[in-house]
């Protein structure tokens, strides 16, 4: 390998499995089974399968055509690319965008780790439904276990970024995704063989058209954004990082398929038990939790199987909350000039305070409200609804209408080296239809144009 200034991935499996360990999390098992319930389960995944293919896949590529083009994070890669224009305030959003998302997540990271916990001393045994539930409930309204366990995760986080991100992330990713992928599988056997499970297929696989609205679109399109954690600039700053000769257009169709399936996945593993153990599909933040010790309780091999689940669980979360510290930390240490240490400890304790807000949005502060939601879920509902998807507007924006068409062409061919069929293609729906698409959502959704 030719030396370089920065850090690049090693081979093409590294940057895929870095891009798949921030794409995959708990955006795909918890945050996709509990908003696919809400929203009429196959209407919205017809929908959010739509999105990921015309919106989504482009978009990656653009954030890695931007950072490869550029070689710096998303805030410094607007301002070299557009000296002196105001682009560079879609990488400020991203900044806003990563604080947000970071405090509420590690929330619910928090209750991986509790959940590890209580399946490590044997916690779900001999439980019915009804006292598991009661069990999540009685923790998740608490206040000091479920904010030590988020401080630990996020610890745990700051600790990996100091680290530095190929050290950091590609080792761990590379062996405990599949593991994982294998994992929730086997799960998935096991939830579509209870009885009563038929109906959870029905409802994930089989499209009611009548559920299919603005609202539900929306929604569809902030899960594609968060789960394939694009629209913030995470991905800019990992395409700083991929080699010169690496093909990005397979190498973002890969992590968008890898991504979605693991989706998917989850969806047969949690539907089919939610019919089965009669819980409603419309539960909400809590529906994963509720569900999960349920399955492990129907295993052979539940004690078992329940400690890996969590323990993987936690590591794909962990590895998408690095990627996105990672755009504060590389904010602050290449814009503000601070060094690696002192940015992860500044990003990383302010957002913790934050955090705290989100976690006691379950207890002491649910009643705290504005707009019907509490402060967990307006942080959850406003960045993978507004601030993502609009983040992923002005990429494809600037990238086909400011960088234009010879960049893009560029950088996918790899400046001419190697063949990409659906060039024309590509190009045509990063200047047209991904920007129409969002904001015709948009329009029509938030109500600002009436049907
Ligand atoms: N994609 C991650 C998940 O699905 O869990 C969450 C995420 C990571 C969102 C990084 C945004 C991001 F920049």
């Amino acid at each position: 390998m030719v030396p370089q200034e920065r850090d690049t991935f090693s081979g093409k499996f590294g940057i895929i499995a870095a891009a798949a360990g921030s794409a995959v999390g708990l955006g795909n098992i918890w945050r996709f089974p509990y908003v696919a319930g809400e929203n009429g389960g196959g209407a919205f995944l017809l929908v959010y399968l739509s999105f990921i293919f015309v919106i989504g896949v482009p978009v990656m590529l653009s954030e890695f055509v931007i950072g490869r083009k550029a070689q710096l994070n998303a805030f410094g890669s607007f301002k070299k690319l557009a000296p002196d224009k105001p682009w560079y305030i879609i990488g400020l959003m991203g900044i806003v965008a990563a604080f947000l998302i970071l405090a509420f997540y590690t929330t619910i990271a928090g209750w991986t780790l509790e959940y590890l916990y209580q399946a490590l001393t044997n916690g779900f045994n001999g439980k019915s439904s009804d006292e598991l539930r009661a069990t999540f409930e009685s923790f998740r309204s608490g206040s000091v276990k479920p904010i030590i366990w988020q401080l630990v995760f996020m610890g745990l986080t700051a600790a990996i970024v100091l680290a530095g991100v190929k050290k950091g992330i590609e080792k761990y990713a590379k062996i405990l995704m599949p593991l994982l992928v294998l994992l929730i599988i086997i799960m998935s056997i096991r939830s579509v063989t209870l009885p009563g499970a038929a109906k959870g297929l029905e409802f994930l696989f089989k499209p009611d058209f009548s559920k299919i609205t603005w609202k539900v679109a929306l929604e569809a399109l902030g899960q594609a954004a968060f789960s394939l954690s694009i629209g913030m600039g995470a991905l800019i700053t990992y395409g700083s990082y991929i080699q010169k000769d690496n093909k990005l257009t397979t190498t973002a169709l890969q992590v968008s398929i890898a991504d979605t399936s693991i989706a998917i996945l989850a969806g047969i593993m949690i539907f089919p038990a939610v019919f089965a153990f009669n819980i409603d599909p419309t539960e909400g933040f809590g529906l994963v939790f509720i569900v999960l010790p349920n399955i492990f309780q129907q295993m052979v091999g539940g004690y078992f199987f329940s400690i890996l689940f969590f323990i993987l669980l936690a590591v794909a979360a962990l590895t998408s909350t690095i990627s996105v510290l990672e755009v504060v930390v590389a904010y602050f240490v290449e814009e503000l000039k601070m060094t690696r240490k002192v940015a992860t400890l500044v990003g990383a304790s302010s957002i913790a305070v934050i955090g705290v807000f989100c976690t006691l949005s379950f207890g002491p502060l649910s009643e705290t409200t504005l707009f019907g939601k509490t402060i967990f879920g307006l942080f959850d509902w406003t960045t993978a609804n507004l601030l993502l998807p609009f983040g992923a507007l002005l990429i494809v924006l600037f990238l086909g209408w400011y960088l234009g068409k010879k960049v893009i062409t560029d950088e996918l061919t790899n400046g001419g080296t190697i063949k990409v069929r659906i060039l024309g293609a590509l190009v045509f729906i990063i200047k047209f239809i991904a920007p129409i698409a969002i904001s015709l959502v948009f329009l029509y959704s938030l109500g600002i144009i009436k049907l």
